[in-house]
């Protein structure tokens, strides 16, 4: 472990985490040519760039809703327009750097300084991805051996879950409950590791969601993170910390919990064991496909290696159309437009906890999130406190009476069965949730129904 220049933090070597998948990539022989063309006075015959004057565009001008044009910007004299034009326009019509535009990534990188209190130091980079989703595979496939064995927070987001299934690893289930992921059930699994997994390497990463998480709507507050954090360095995996609601926090004032990446210095001694994702999907448009990694710098070479061999970058548009709102209205006023919408999804929640206790009181049961956009419901269908699958109940009677939820077995790793489902608050307005909550009420009844007739024929047959 070397020293880091700005702390006195050790560096992890991370290389020792990556697979062999990750260094048979081989480096295109253009793309890995494109910093030359940034030496003065080059004159580049490189890459097939298409001509951009044949390109139908003359200008692309957005409008900015007035609600959040202005905020902290004191520059610019139209606050409500974007307009990309002349060379701008060209540069984000063509294709563009491997890693996203240069200085897109300086302004997250200065963002991530602002926000986690983590020094540009050389300990960390960023890569931009086509979503966050884009970034989180390919740092997977950069890391995951054969026959690896990943940590994966249960219940988890199943988009996650697909890739994973696709990789040579095994998943074990890491307990999470209303507080998120739980750091002593987390001990007991590496505690036991020995015995239940004899002669087997310990987990390489642990992948998991703090904030408003998909699907549990949980957040898990900073001791816990702390606690993770420790048996990641005793028991030296990675964290993968997905925070893709982190800007959707709308619980109390000054309680948001710091994140893995701002506290690792502090807690291990160490950086580079926390690679964070985060997303412009919640914030900004889902449909920008914007997401941005911050890791070792070894990392995002990883990454961005398969990104050149691959997709070969994100969209240049849609990261010059997010730079030329975020320089506008830089890393405070980026976060004050992000409090509007965290303010928004507050209020969704608490409409739909309303219309939810109304019809469903005695019958479901959840814990209010602080973040996101989820409620995980737990079905109460059996009087005695046994679970039922919400999987029947939901695809079977839910679905026919015109309601449908995710019912919780689509984010078990393991496929185990639950008796959660995830609602989701996001775009439903009262009305619609209230009639969703009505025609839930009435699938519950039903199962509920038939369980206590299951349960008299069983008794029946007992005595
Ligand atoms: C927990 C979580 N991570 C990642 C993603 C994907 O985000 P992106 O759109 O940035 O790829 C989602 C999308 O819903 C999510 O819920």
């Amino acid at each position: 472990m070397a020293e880091s220049a700005s702390t006195s933090a050790a560096i992890l070597d991370i290389m020792t985490f990556f697979s062999e998948q990750s260094q048979l990539w081989r480096a295109c022989g253009i793309r890995g040519l494109f910093h030359y063309e940034d030496v003065p006075g080059m004159i580049s015959l490189l890459a097939g760039r298409p001509n951009s004057s044949t390109f139908p565009f003359e200008s692309i001008t957005m409008k900015v809703k007035p609600s959040v044009a202005g905020l902290d910007q004191t520059t610019t004299d139209d606050p409500y327009t974007i307009t990309l034009e002349n060379d701008v326009l060209n540069e984000a019509m063509q294709y563009g750097m491997t890693a996203g535009v240069g200085r897109f990534i300086k302004w997250l990188q200065e963002f991530q300084t602002h926000v986690h209190k983590r020094a540009f130091d050389g300990s960390w980079g960023v890569s931009v991805g086509s979503g966050s989703q884009d970034l989180m595979h390919k740092a997977c496939v950069s890391l995951v051996e054969k026959d690896d064995f990943v940590l994966v927070e249960t219940p988890v987001y199943s988009g996650t879950l697909g890739f994973l299934a696709a990789l040579p690893c095994s998943l074990i289930e890491a307990p999470a409950d209303a507080q998120g992921l739980n750091p002593s059930k987390l001990e007991q699994i590496l505690a036991n590791w020995e015995t239940t997994h004899p002669g087997k390497p310990y987990p390489k990463l642990l992948y998991t969601i703090p904030s408003g998480s998909n699907p549990t709507g949980a957040s898990i507050p900073e001791e816990r993170k702390i606690e993770v954090l420790k048996l990641a360095k005793k028991y030296n995996f990675l964290v993968l910390e997905d925070d893709a609601y982190a800007y959707l926090y709308y619980g109390p004032e000054g309680k948001q919990a710091r994140s893995y990446f701002a506290l690792e210095p502090e807690v291990n001694g160490e950086m580079g064991r926390v690679v964070r994702f985060d997303s412009f999907s919640k914030v900004l448009s889902s449909g920008m496909r914007l997401g941005y990694m911050t890791a070792a710098p070894q990392l995002c070479a990883a990454v961005n290696m398969i990104t050149s061999n691959t997709n070969l970058q994100p969209s240049t548009l849609t990261q010059i159309i997010a730079y030329s709102l975020l320089s506008r209205w830089g890393p405070e006023g980026f976060l004050a437009h992000c409090r509007g919408v965290a303010a928004f999804y507050r209020s969704r929640r608490d409409m739909f906890e309303r219309v939810a206790r109304k019809h469903l009181e005695g019958l479901a049961e959840w814990v209010t999130p602080v973040a996101g956009m989820f409620l995980y419901i737990k079905l109460l269908v059996h009087n005695d406190g046994r679970e039922a699958d919400s999987e029947k109940i939901v695809l079977g009677k839910a679905t026919s009476k015109g309601v449908l939820a995710v019912p919780g077995t689509a984010f078990m790793p393991l496929k185990g069965p639950s008796p959660y489902l995830r609602v989701s608050f996001s775009l439903i307005e009262e009305d619609q949730a209230d009639e969703a909550c009505r025609r839930l009420r009435e699938a519950v009844l039903e199962a509920k129904m038939e369980a206590e007739a299951e349960d008299a024929v069983g008794l029946g047959k007992k005595n």
